[in-house]
């Protein structure tokens, strides 16, 4: 090997190590950037799967969003579905990634008074009651969803665009 090609095979190496520490880091919840509601930037950084989505969405364990919201292409699968909030046909129709990623993060930030939770949230709690003592939680608290799990939902949200019949 000549001298300048084994100084080109070192530089090529310092790249690819250089590429692996800038392996995406998650947003952490308190410096998620939104515009209004927005949230232009994956939390992540890894693209979301909506497969994994279709999981959080019905998984009492993870989003346990089906308790409050009906999806039409869901009723044969899933037996319950809550009626609290709006059915979620066609909800990527309606909706682009960045407001979905920011209704999901937080919805407070486009329907102040709602009942549906933050799901990527770990501080600026009113009072989380800490269980039985009625102490105050300790903030930060570990958001409900990890920024993959909110990655994923939202890559499912987005395969919705259809209104059913
Ligand atoms: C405790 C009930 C509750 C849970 C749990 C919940 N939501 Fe909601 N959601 C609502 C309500 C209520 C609204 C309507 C906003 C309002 O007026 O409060 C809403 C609105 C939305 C909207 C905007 C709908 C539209 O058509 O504009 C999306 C998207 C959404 N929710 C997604 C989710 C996802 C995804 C999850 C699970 C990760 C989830 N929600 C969990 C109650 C809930």
């Amino acid at each position: 090997m000549k001298a300048s090609q084994k100084i080109l095979s070192l530089v090529a190496g310092m790249f690819a190590l250089g590429g692996t520490a800038l392996h995406a880091e998650p947003v952490h919840p308190d410096e998620v950037v939104y515009e209004d509601w927005l949230v232009t930037e994956s939390l992540s950084g890894e693209p979301g799967d909506a497969e994994r989505g279709y999981e959080v969405y019905t998984s009492r364990s993870q989003g346990n969003c089906i308790a409050c919201h009906s999806i039409t292409a869901l009723l044969e699968d899933v037996q319950w579905h809550g009626t609290v909030g709006p059915s979620l046909d066609g909800v990527g129709a309606r909706w682009e990634e960045a407001d979905l990623r920011g209704i999901v993060a937080n919805a407070k930030n486009l329907y102040p008074d709602t009942i549906m939770p933050a799901f990527y949230k770990s501080s600026g709690f009113i009072r989380p009651g800490q269980r039985f003592t009625m102490q105050p939680a300790e903030e930060p608290l570990e958001p409900i969803l990890s920024a993959q799990q909110i990655e994923d939902v939202v890559a499912y949200l987005l395969t919705l665009t259809e209104y059913p019949e």
